[in-house]
């Protein structure tokens, strides 16, 4: 569990330090206190990485040229700086790869922004499944790091063939393997999370998921040779992995259930449960690959979903360190109030 975070010119925060409490903490804040920057910190101690910056030195306040988040998880003492030049990552003072940094804080958030995994590009729901599977396996981890700078370096022999005409056979040869190793276990590991989603049973939203892959292998690549010269970009691979998920609508005059796509046919509500499901399925397959409950990170769930379904997650966040944000304390029902932790924002 998190025990307390300190911030040095992270976001809006200029020097800040928050203590937790093993059950449920609430942040209460007007908006813009900078409730979502204190989770996108956490966020940022878990996994390395923003849900929400494009580039990571947003997140290093304006005016300032080095930002830092630390954490101590039990007597864990979790770093990252932040520089315009790079993101550094500390274990007990000890500099580590972001493979090696990641999983000490399993997390899963639940933010206004996840509405757009299901919408939005294939590369949200690519980060989704990363998000997922990053923090219960170290392999997954090593994979992507090893696959993306593979990928990198693929791309650019393939402009350089582009431009000259010529093809360095050898070089290839050797990023082409890397690239099939490492792609198939990220392929591999997607399919089995997906599975996993699709064997749970669903209380709150029934859905199917449909994992939309990009198989690499010698006789894939082989396949798009010509095509990949022309584009001048590596075509086949889990880069381009896309998934969908489908809801069960009643049966059809022709008597058979259809499945239709949330994204195209779900109501705004109905993808809400969808990612709120989904969600809640990360955190059972977490706690059954680790042996233990994530903390959960809960962004200003009161204004995204009606007072059933906040009653539901209220219900099922027994028994984890939970930390919810909101900008109204009239908003949290009374008999979890007195219970719980509370840190107050003000307006900046
Ligand atoms: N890099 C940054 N430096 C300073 N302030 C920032 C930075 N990024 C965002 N902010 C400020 O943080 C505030 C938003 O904080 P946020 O945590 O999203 O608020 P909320 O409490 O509504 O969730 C805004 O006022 C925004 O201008
Ligand atoms: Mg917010």
């Amino acid at each position: 569990m998190l025990n307390s975070i300190f911030l040095q010119s992270f976001r809006s925060y200029s020097k800040s330090e928050f203590k937790f409490g093993s059950g449920l903490t609430f942040i209460v804040g007007p908006n813009t206190s900078g409730k979502t920057n204190l989770i996108e910190a956490i966020f940022l101690l878990s996994t390395g990485k923003s849900f929400r910056a494009e580039n990571y030195t947003q997140m290093i306040s304006f005016g300032k040229d080095l930002a830092r988040v630390k954490g101590m998880v039990g007597d864990i003492d979790l770093e990252v700086v932040i520089t315009n030049e790079q993101k550094k990552y500390l274990v007990n003072g000890v500099s580590k790869r972001r493979a090696d940094f990641a999983g000490h804080l399993p997390a899963v958030l639940f933010s206004p922004l996840d509405l757009d995994v299901i919408v939005d590009s294939p590369g949200l729901r690519r980060d989704f499944l990363d998000f997922v599977l990053e923090q219960v396996d170290r392999e997954y981890r090593l994979s992507v790091v090893a696959y993306s700078k593979a990928l990198r370096q693929r791309n650019a022999l393939l402009e350089t063939t582009q431009e000259t005409g010529v093809r360095n056979e050898k070089q290839f040869e050797y990023w082409d393997q890397i690239l099939i190793e490492n792609g198939q276990v990220i392929t591999q590991k997607r399919g089995e999370f997906i599975e996993f989603v699709n064997a749970s049973s669903k209380d709150i939203f029934d859905f199917v998921m449909f994992y939309d892959k990009s198989i690499i292998s010698t006789e894939r690549l082989l396949q798009y040779r010509e095509a990949e010269v022309s584009s001048g970009v590596t075509l086949v691979g889990p880069h381009r992995d896309d998934f969908s998920v489908s809801m069960f609508n009643p049966s059809t005059s022709s008597g058979q259930a259809a499945t239709h796509d949330i994204k195209f046919f779900g109501s705004r509500g109905q993808q809400r449960l969808t990612i709120l499901q989904l969600k809640l399925l990360q955190l059972a397959f977490i706690e059954k690959n680790l042996g233990e409950r994530p903390i959960l990170l809960l962004d200003d769930i009161f204004s995204e979903l009606d007072e059933e379904h906040i009653k539901l997650v209220l219900e099922l966040m027994q028994g984890q360190q939970t930390i919810i944000t909101t900008t109204h304390k009239e908003f949290v029902p009374k008999k979890l109030l007195d219970k719980a932790d509370m840190i107050e924002l003000k307006s900046k």
